[in-house]
């Protein structure tokens, strides 16, 4: 996965480009440069895309350069589109459920970056709001740029084209390909909101407060075809989740830290440093910090599937039958992936904005805080027993949540888990708490304005 790189490699063409590079590389030298004498000896951070830049360059294109234009936050759309707004009634509409009782909201709350209310492992839904689910719920913030899913991603116009393999697509196993397909998937699933079939959708939806606006938006006979009605419902689910700037408001700390707005304490400057460092957090590997094409602000997720091995975790209901496995992108829900079996285990990365609001971490829930998340990336190698049931024969059941014949398809190589039993984990504990530190700073709602503010700021 050398997405970082390409990426940079494909900008290296464009001329508006260059702008943002200059700026990227300034603002990342220089802060390698502090991050470093915080630290005394860790790997500056911009070692890692291969720049040549001293910091002696650096501070002189620092000078040049306004790290404001670093990153182009998308401007604020005047107001929703009439779609957009007849999304949002139905996303916070709980008639449209089997129960009465759950709209998208539920699970997806507003307060928490759109994310899981509570900190269950998987929700209850369905019509009498007792059936469990089988996944944890993810954010819906900052989505907008997910590729579509591709079993073998190139990153485009790289020179030495490389398959990243699986990448892009929604949900954790990418197995929708829309925002606007996706919507029809917690409509209709047995656990969630637990409608029969779409016209059971749609003739709730005509009976809303709001059914005259659908016809005023979609048509005035749309009830009279329900595919057409029920497709229609997905795109203005798209439209609000796309144009509403909830769900993309870039307005955490490291936002405003990085158009010159705010800046990081000494122990987040040192996290950011671990966490972009290869030979220590590595985070930055697969959850990007750097700005996308066109100078777009940091996802902090590069989309792609990987087997992390997260341990079975036995407060999900369907775990109760030994013989059931959650394998992501080769099934049991995503079915058309079922014979690649070197796919199974694998689930999408997720962005880590807004991650320290969440207290259920992982597409199964197994963990409640940032510090077990931290550990188990940390210590899965070096000490499997602590996260790991023992079997009847003593030794420990490694990547307990896959079948013995998927282990193998568990990611060894990247840092922080490619340590060996017994060996020293990539993190210490304080190193952990600086890490969480900068994990802290993608939590939106730090200032007002995308991007940050000064005058606004706290
Ligand atoms: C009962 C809880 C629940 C409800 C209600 C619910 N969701 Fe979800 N949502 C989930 C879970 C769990 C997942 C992850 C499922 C998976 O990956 O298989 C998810 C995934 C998603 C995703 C994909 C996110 C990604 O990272 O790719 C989107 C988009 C989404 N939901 C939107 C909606 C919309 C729109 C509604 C209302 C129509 C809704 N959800 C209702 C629980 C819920
Ligand atoms: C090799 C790629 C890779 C690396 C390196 C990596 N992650 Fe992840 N991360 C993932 C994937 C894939 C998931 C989702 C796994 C799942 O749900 O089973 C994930 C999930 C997470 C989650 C849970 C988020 C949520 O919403 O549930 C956190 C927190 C996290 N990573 C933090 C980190 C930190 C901090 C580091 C560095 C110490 C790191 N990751 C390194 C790929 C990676």
């Amino acid at each position: 996965m050398q997405m970082i790189r390409d990426c940079f490699k494909a900008l290296r063409g464009l001329n508006v480009a260059a702008v943002v590079m200059f700026a990227v590389f300034a603002l990342a030298v220089s802060f390698a440069t502090t991050a470093a004498e915080a630290l005394a000896g860790n790997a500056p951070v911009a070692d890692k895309k291969g720049s040549a830049a001293t910091s002696k360059t650096a501070s002189k294109a620092a000078a040049n350069v306004s790290v404001q234009r670093w990153v182009r936050y998308p401007a604020t759309p005047a107001a929703l589109s009439p779609q957009a707004q007849l999304g949002k009634q139905i996303f916070f509409d709980a008639s449209l459920s089997a129960s009465g009782k759950m709209s998208c909201a539920s699970c997806h709350s507003p307060e928490h970056a759109y994310g899981p209310p509570n900190g269950l492992a998987v929700q209850l839904g369905g019509p009498d709001m007792h059936h469990p689910g089988t996944r944890s719920v993810p954010s819906l913030r900052y989505l907008s740029f997910t590729p579509l899913f591709s079993r073998h991603f190139y990153t485009p116009a790289s020179e030495d084209t490389e398959d990243e393999g699986p990448t892009g697509g929604f949900m954790r196993d990418g197995a929708a390909a829309s925002l606007h397909d996706q919507a029809s998937m917690p409509m209709l699933n047995p656990n969630e909101m637990a409608n029969r079939n779409a016209a059971d959708v749609v003739a709730k939806l005509q009976h809303s407060a709001y059914a005259d606006t659908f016809r005023k938006v979609f048509g005035a006979q749309v009830f009279s075809q329900t595919d057409k009605a029920f497709a229609h419902i997905g795109e203005a689910l798209e439209a609000f989740q796309t144009e509403d700037v909830s769900f993309h408001p870039y307005t955490s700390k490291f936002d405003a830290a990085m158009s010159g707005n705010a800046d990081f304490t000494a122990q987040e400057l040192r996290g950011y440093a671990l966490f972009n460092n290869p030979d220590k957090g590595n985070c930055a590997k697969c959850h990007l910090d750097m700005p996308g094409p066109g100078g777009r602000p940091a996802q902090f997720a590069d989309f792609s599937y990987i087997a992390l091995g997260v341990p079975r975790n036995p407060e999900i209901p369907a775990n109760r039958d030994p013989k059931y496995f959650d394998l992501g992108l080769c099934g049991p829900y995503r079915l058309d992936l079922k014979m690649e079996t070197g796919f199974c285990g694998m689930f999408k990365s997720p962005t880590l904005r807004n991650v320290a609001t969440r207290s259920v971490f992982f597409h199964n829930g197994r963990f409640h805080n940032l510090e077990d998340v931290m550990r188990f990336y940390v210590e899965r190698d070096t000490n499997p027993g602590k996260w790991y049931p023992k079997l009847a024969n003593g030794k420990v059941d490694k990547f307990d949540d896959l079948p013995a014949r998927y282990r193998e398809n568990v990611d060894l190589a990247d840092a922080p888990m490619d340590r060996k039993l017994g060996g020293k984990p990539a993190l210490n504990e304080a190193e952990i708490r600086d890490v969480i530190a900068f994990l802290k700073t993608l939590s939106d709602g730090y200032s007002v304005t995308a991007g940050g503010l000064k005058a606004q700021v706290r």
